[in-house]
């Protein structure tokens, strides 16, 4: 299972990145808002700056909303550097534009997927990633983790090659609960990482090992 980081703030690209364990990021509008980056080239600079820190993929989301424009912004983020994963919502536009750039041997990420059918047409359209919501679902009181596994299942049955990303991570169990079901990639906070690693034994057990190496060793 791959791992993403799901933020615009540097800092905690490097932290993620500095751990080994990460295979790229996600960003959208919101994330990148709550950095404060603004402005055209701004973003663009900031995009670039990311692909630097990590190896993997960067996906980059399209502002706009027609065909033509998203086209237009989806060559140009990818042209900022070989990393950059086109992100495009599951709109009838978005899907004519995954199924261009996917022609074109652009990756992409198909985002703001609620729904198995949603996914399917993400997977006909040749997307590379499509990006369940899994946490949005949960707040609505539907299980968005059983989306993903029915999502994962229907990609098996067909032999679809696009990769689920499960989005939305709230939280470190939601990341279990995602590789339980097959999910390719989660894309997850660093809280929601880290906290993988946390255990009271583990943290007892080094206590006592330290304090019996200090016993003898001074
Ligand atoms: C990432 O690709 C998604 O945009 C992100 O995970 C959405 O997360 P949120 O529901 O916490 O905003």
């Amino acid at each position: 299972m791959k791992f993403f980081i799901d933020t615009a703030n540097l800092n905690q690209i490097k932290e993620a990145q500095d751990l080994g364990i990460l295979d790229g990021v996600t960003t959208n509008p919101s994330l990148m808002a709550k950095e404060g980056i603004k402005g055209d080239e701004n973003i663009k600079k900031h995009y670039q700056t990311i692909c630097e820190i990590v190896d993997g993929d960067v996906s980059a989301e399209v502002i706009a909303t027609d065909f033509d424009g998203m086209i237009k912004e989806g060559e140009t983020l990818a042209a900022l550097h070989p990393q950059i994963t086109i992100k495009v919502p599951v709109t009838k536009e978005g899907i004519k534009a995954i199924k261009y750039f996917s022609d074109k041997g652009f990756k992409t990420n198909c985002t703001l997927v609620f729904s198995i059918g949603q996914a399917l047409l993400a997977a006909k359209a040749g997307a590379t990633y499509v990006s369940p919501f899994i946490g949005r679902l949960d707040d609505i009181s539907t299980d968005g983790v059983e989306l993903i596994k029915h999502i994962v299942d229907m990609y098996n049955y067909y032999g679809f090659e696009t990769q689920v990303l499960a989005a939305s991570i709230r939280h470190t169990q939601h990341i279990i609960q995602c590789a339980e079901v097959g999910a390719d990639v989660v894309t997850a906070p660093l809280s929601a990482i880290t906290g993988l690693l946390n255990h009271p034994l583990t943290d007892l057990g080094l206590e006592k090992f330290l304090a019996d190496y200090k016993k003898l060793n001074g």
